[in-house]
Parts: structure tokens; sequence; C-alpha cells
């Protein structure tokens, strides 16, 4: 089913954030090993970082690797880490075509050494590109992010206001999402954007994020260009 046609191209969110979730459970329905499903998550990466693009969203974030994740079994975590290194050094070339400028959100310094690299270096080639802005979450959590905030604002001697600790998230450049996306039919936002999630609109998915394809995506815009968004107003007011 192509959905492109019911996109309202002058409706598009301007933010969109991803949880991909449910790459294991992904491989073990295919007998598999774990990682071969992280595998296969790069090409869902790379379809929906096109599809958004191609749409006209200007902001991409993905949740890549949780603060969490760590508790994962080492070699799990290794792997993850080598396929980050792989597919951001495979995926440079298609990002500077497609003008994709790629950022990164997260306690960066405690990546690996060859994580961190590939991806400053990743930063700084593609910095002047401004088709879309595509985040990773790295090293990321919602409770880190609004600490590091608080002890910045705290440091600043600034008074603490909700619009000061906004200016020290480490989003604080980009505009809020306002529509997450979660994949694999958990019903959960497991410590990504706390307080850059508050107006989003969710969409859940069963769909397991190997499986999520461009049309996959384009759905969850029309749904979500069918809701009302209200922000604390009444119906009558925001109609
Ligand atoms: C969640 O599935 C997925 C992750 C923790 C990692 C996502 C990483 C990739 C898709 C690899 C490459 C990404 C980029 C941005 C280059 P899960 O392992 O929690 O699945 P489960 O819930 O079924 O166990």
């Amino acid at each position: 089913m192509d959905s492109s046609s019911d996109i309202d191209l002058h409706k598009l969110p301007q933010h969109v954030a991803v949880i991909m979730d449910g790459n294991g459970r992904w491989a073990q329905k295919h007998g598999k090993a774990r990682v071969y499903g992280h595998q296969h998550g790069v090409e869902s990466v790379r379809q929906i970082t096109e599809a958004a693009a191609e749409m006209g969203i200007p902001y991409l974030s993905l949740y890549a690797f949780s603060t969490e994740n760590w508790n994962r079994p080492a070699y799990e975590v290794t792997a993850l880490m080598t396929l980050l290194v792989q597919t951001i050094k495979n995926e440079i070339e298609t990002l500077q075509k497609n003008q994709i400028r790629l950022q990164a959100v997260g306690n960066l310094d405690r990546l690996p050494r060859a994580t961190h690299r590939a991806l400053e270096r990743a930063i700084e080639q593609t910095q002047h590109n401004d088709r879309m802005t595509l985040i990773l979450a790295l090293n990321y959590s919602g409770k880190w992010d609004i600490t590091q905030a608080m002890q910045a604002l705290q440091a600043s001697g600034a008074d603490v206001t909700q619009d000061a600790l906004e200016q020290h998230l480490s989003t604080a450049q980009w505009p809020d999402p306002e529509l997450m996306i979660r994949t694999s039919g958990e019903l959960r936002i497991s410590n990504f954007f706390l307080w850059q999630l508050a107006y989003a609109e969710l969409y859940f998915t069963d769909v397991m994020w190997p499986d999520f394809r461009k049309d996959h995506f384009k759905q969850a815009i029309v749904d979500f260009q069918k809701r009302q968004r209200r922000f604390g107003k009444t119906g009558e007011q925001v109609s």
C-alpha cells in the first residue's frame, strides 16, 4: 500500500523521533543471534532517513543506544558499537550526496574511542549539509540529559526557569519532536527524550524495526496528520 498521496506536505512534523525496537526478537524469530537483527536494522535506518528527507522533514532523531544498553551482554555491546562505526563510515557518501547533516546527542565522551572518532568525523564532514538533520541518540537517556542540563545551569549561576533549563538540554538547538514512533509493540518511552516529548504525538506499531520500511513511516505521518493537537486548549479553540 502506498500512502504517499495521503500525506499533506504542508503539515509535516518538523521533527520525528524514533525508538528503533525489536531487532533482537526479529532475529530470534528467524532463528539467528540478536546481532543479526541489528545488522538488518541498518537497512531500516537507511530507508527511513531517505523517506524523511524525500518528504522534507527537517529533523529526524534515532535512539540508537541508550545509557541502559551498556547492561547488555558485552559481545552485543561490542557488536553494536562496531556496527555503528561501520555504518557511519559506509553511509557518509550517501549523507553527502543527499545533503544530510549528521548530529549526535548523548554522553558521547563515554563511547568507545573508535565510535566517538567516526562520529566526530562524520559530523564534521556533513556540517554544511542543509536538507535534513539526522540526530543519533547515543549513550543517551532523558534522565541523563535533564541532569546534565541542571548541572550546567547551576554552574552558570542563572536562575532555574523552564526556559533556562531548556537551553541547556543537549537538544537545545533543535525543535522538540512533534511525533515519536516506537516499533515492536512496546508501549514505553524508555528514558528517551523525556522533556522534549512533552507534547509529541506518540505512534506505536507492532512492526519490528528490521521490517520497518518507507511505507510504514509514511503511514505514521498520515496518522499524525489526522490528530488534533490541542496543547492543553479545547478542541474548539484550536479548530
Ligand atoms: C533495539 O532492538 C535496537 C537497538 C538497541 C539498537 C539499534 C541499532 C541499530 C538499528 C544499528 C544501527 C543504527 C544506526 C543509527 C547506524 P532490541 O535489541 O532492543 O530488540 P528486542 O527488544 O527485540 O530485544
